[in-house]
């Protein structure tokens, strides 16, 4: 029988050549299809003598196999090569791309608005919101300062400009949160248990006034409110807020029109060694104005004052956070300088919540 050599070396050197599945092919029919090279081989057996046969017959069987195996390598190496060129081009890159370090923080302001909300929301007080555009009616008339009263003239009120001639309703940046009272019961009626945060303006520039500053109303109309109702409010409020079991407040006899009668209300505190700590020492420090609800207020809104009454206070946010988080100049507040924020900024995600914690 001729030697199987030549054919041996050249069809293995064509497999380990192939291209594609169909040139496999194709060299596998050369080889071992029904005509192929070594098919017509074997074919000869038949004609050999049994000596010749059991020589060539393993001989040929064993190239068979050996061809089958170097095909089905191929094949594997082939398709192998096919998914590692697709996953190199269609690599997708799945991982996060570096952040960058955070800059912003939450401002003091922000803050305390939501620890103020934390606290009324926990003692059954929604939030209203109301314009810081106003009327003269809502900002003055309805509660109660007409036109002459000094008040007007106390408040620094920033005027809308008005053509010459134009007659209707003159308009003012609010000088407080207190016409949210008018529009909420207005909308609302009573009985009602609100608080109300936003910007104020009133034109004033120092260490302790800016033009633009927070403040946030509270409202509580129902039938039988008292004055021990509010003083138990602020008094819990101001317990949660300062995060300070031993609070002490005074309440001063004030005035002011929308409200009778009238409190102002300080807070027991010590400046020991220039620091401001809270509910101990012999120093008050005036926080907030208050008061039971004026009759001419209740009627302004169309609620009847002999059946229904409450208290309304209100109180400077900036106010509270220097008060809480030791911030010397409220002028601060409002330069937006990084390393300030930075300072007395807040992660963004530490909500404040009374169970979690409200400035932890
Ligand atoms: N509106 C007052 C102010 O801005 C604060 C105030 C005092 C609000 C007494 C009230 C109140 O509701 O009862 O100075």
């Amino acid at each position: 029988m001729q030697d199987l050599e030549p054919v041996r070396a050249r069809t293995l050197a064509r497999i380990a050549a192939a291209g594609d599945e169909a040139a496999i092919e194709a060299l596998r029919v050369a080889a071992l299809g029904k005509k192929g090279e070594i098919s017509l081989m074997m074919r000869g057996l038949g004609k050999m003598t049994p000596d010749e046969r059991r020589q060539a017959g393993p001989r040929l069987n064993a190239l068979k196999d050996e061809i089958n195996a170097a095909i089905a390598a191929r094949k594997a190496a082939l398709g192998d090569a096919a998914l590692a060129e697709r996953l190199e081009t269609e690599w997708l890159d799945v991982t996060l791309a570096p952040r960058p370090i955070a800059q912003g923080t939450i401002h003091p302001v922000s803050q305390v608005m939501e620890e103020v909300i934390a606290i009324f929301a926990d003692l059954g007080f929604a939030v209203a919101e109301g314009p810081q555009i106003e009327t003269d009616w809502y900002n003055f008339d309805a509660l109660n300062i007409s036109p002459e009263h000094p008040a007007r003239q106390e408040m620094d009120t920033f005027y809308m400009a008005r053509a010459e001639g134009d007659e209707r309703p003159a308009h003012v940046l609010r000088t407080h949160t207190s016409p949210v009272q008018i529009r909420y019961m207005e909308e609302h009626g009573v009985p009602c248990r609100i608080i109300a945060p936003g910007r104020v303006y009133r034109c004033d520039y120092d260490q302790t006034h800016t033009p633009m500053f927070h403040q946030y109303e509270g409202l509580a109309i129902d039938r039988e409110i008292s004055m021990a109702n509010l003083k138990w409010v602020l008094e819990e409020f101001c317990r949660a807020f300062f995060e300070v079991e031993g609070v002490e407040l005074r309440f001063r006899a004030s005035h002011f029109p929308f409200t009778e009668p009238s409190a102002e209300v300080d807070i027991r505190c010590s400046w020991a060694g220039g620091q401001l700590k809270i509910g101990e020492g012999d120093d008050w420090m005036e926080i907030l104005g208050s008061g039971m609800v004026h009759p001419d207020v209740l009627e302004a809104v169309g609620v009847d004052p002999k059946v229904w009454q409450g208290f309304a206070f209100g109180m400077g946010i900036d106010r509270i956070a220097m008060l809480k988080y030791g911030i010397p100049d409220l002028r601060a507040f409002f330069d937006s300088d990084l390393r300030w924020l930075r300072h007395y900024g807040f992660a963004a995600l530490d909500m404040p919540t009374l169970h979690g914690g409200l400035s932890a």
